[in-house]
């Protein structure tokens, strides 16, 4: 049986990513903050927290938010194991303001790719909701160019000892679908296999501008991944602020 994103995967999620290059990103990230001064934050699609860890580490104080029941249960795990403070709350962001308001919104690593386009717009306003007047929003989405020649028509895999990752890879117009399918090696040796599919909508640099100067944000700067050229990079990374 089909279940939603970040179901099955939550548990594996930061370790099957773990080549992503989270300390160097989160570190770049973290270089980005500072140049303003700014206390309390909410990583918005926190995932298992890998960001927000490492943002409390750095001294801000972190609330991290996730749609995914199970991504906050590893995170607030995980937190307590490091031994990190963090608040981790539920919620999707096209849908609801979050609780109370911060000097920063951060939403690192694609979440804003699961946000359908028709409800872009809720999101970002949330988003501003969320931010004190001239608060900071640093956020990156994966760019077309990504989905056009690495995701689209691909199989990707991942085989190491405890899990098989397999994802079968599509895209349909302005958006990626990813079927995704793990089996997780049981105690006993047997593997369970659990199944969900992913959509990603695929946003142009330029549609993203506009969404957010609709949405009241001034954009600071639009880089490409750790601040590579953004016409050659996976990935487009939106320095903002709320006017
Ligand atoms: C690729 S994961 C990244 C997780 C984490 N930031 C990391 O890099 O390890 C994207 C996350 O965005 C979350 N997400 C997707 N749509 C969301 C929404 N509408 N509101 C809040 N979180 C959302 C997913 O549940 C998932 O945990």
């Amino acid at each position: 049986m089909k279940q939603l994103a970040y179901t099955g995967l939550a548990e594996w999620f930061e370790y099957l990513n773990d080549d992503c290059g989270y300390e160097n990103w989160s570190q770049y990230l973290i270089g980005q903050l500072r140049a303003y001064s700014l206390r309390d934050g909410l990583d918005v699609g926190c995932g298992g927290g890998w960001f927000t860890r490492a943002f409390s580490r750095a001294g801000y104080r972190m609330t991290g938010m996730d749609i995914s029941p199970e991504m906050l249960d590893f995170a607030s795990r995980k937190s307590l194991q490091e031994g990190v403070r963090a608040e981790y709350i539920l919620g999707d962001i096209s849908a609801k303001k979050p609780p109370k308001r911060f000097d920063f919104v951060t939403a690192i690593n694609d979440c804003f790719n699961y946000i359908p386009k028709q409800s872009l717009d809720k999101a970002l306003k949330n988003v501003a909701g969320a931010l004190k007047k001239g608060g900071v929003f640093l956020f990156d989405i994966s760019s077309p160019r990504k989905f056009q020649e690495k995701i689209a028509n691909t199989v990707s895999a991942d085989d190491r000892d405890e899990v098989t990752y397999l994802s079968f890879n599509r895209v349909e117009e302005e958006r990626a679908i990813m079927e995704v399918t793990l089996f997780i090696r049981r105690k006993d040796g047997a593997y369970d296999r659990r199944d969900e599919t992913h959509i990603q909508y695929i946003y142009t640099e330029e549609e993203m501008l506009t969404a957010l100067h609709k949405n009241g944000f001034t954009v600071c700067a639009v880089e490409g991944h750790l601040g590579e050229d953004k016409a050659q990079s996976d990935r487009l990374c939106f320095l903002c602020k709320k006017e």
